[in-house]
């Protein structure tokens, strides 16, 4: 199901006018980088596990052959590790329109490697919205990722891509790590 929350992401935070904004990414935005940023750091955020629950009938799928691609799941106790970017707020014109498929954004707290805490924001698709697809055994997320294509590319390089810019920050994300099993094991 193709949705589009940019116009409830706009009406919810008019940011065009602020000068800078902290935007934390988990997903492809830390590896898919196509917008300006004034800095990156790694980051963290608390309370939240990422997790390949979003169908992407946009991106790394079609309406006919979904795709999934990560949003977050409340995790307390649970750290979540990905990039602050700090931008203008004009910037989010384009972001919006590329997360349009369920995604809002939300407020938060980014912990920025170093130990500085700062306000921001990021995007969840939550379970209300359509194009949800929620958990699933690891290997039949696994096998839908790898038969998954879209106009953004192979589904598979999302996570492969994911899991390479996840390493190279230093961590590693043990749902992340699962579905590259079931995938090396030949679901
Ligand atoms: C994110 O990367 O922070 C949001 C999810 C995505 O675009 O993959």
């Amino acid at each position: 199901m193709v949705i589009d929350t940019s116009a409830i992401n706009r009406r919810n935070h008019a940011l065009a006018d602020d000068d800078e904004v902290w935007l934390f990414g988990y997903g492809s935005l830390i590896f898919k980088a196509d917008f300006p940023y004034l800095e990156r750091r790694g980051a963290h955020i608390q309370g939240w596990a990422r997790r390949f629950w979003q169908g992407s009938h946009d991106h790394r799928g079609t309406p006919e052959s979904p795709g999934r691609v990560v949003t977050l799941t409340a995790a307390p106790g649970q750290h979540c590790h990905g990039v602050a970017y700090r931008i203008r707020g004009a910037v989010f014109a384009h972001l919006d329109h590329r997360e349009k498929n369920g995604y809002l954004r939300l407020d938060t707290t980014l912990h920025l490697t170093g130990g500085e805490t700062v306000a921001g924001l990021l995007y969840v698709a939550t379970a209300d919205n359509p194009a949800f697809l929620g958990p699933a055994p690891a290997a039949d997320i696994a096998r839908q990722i790898a038969a998954a294509h879209g106009p953004s590319g192979a589904n598979l390089d999302y996570l492969l891509d994911l899991a390479a810019a996840l390493r190279a920050l230093g961590t590693r994300d043990t749902h992340i790590e699962q579905l590259l099993a079931e995938l090396s094991a030949g679901v």
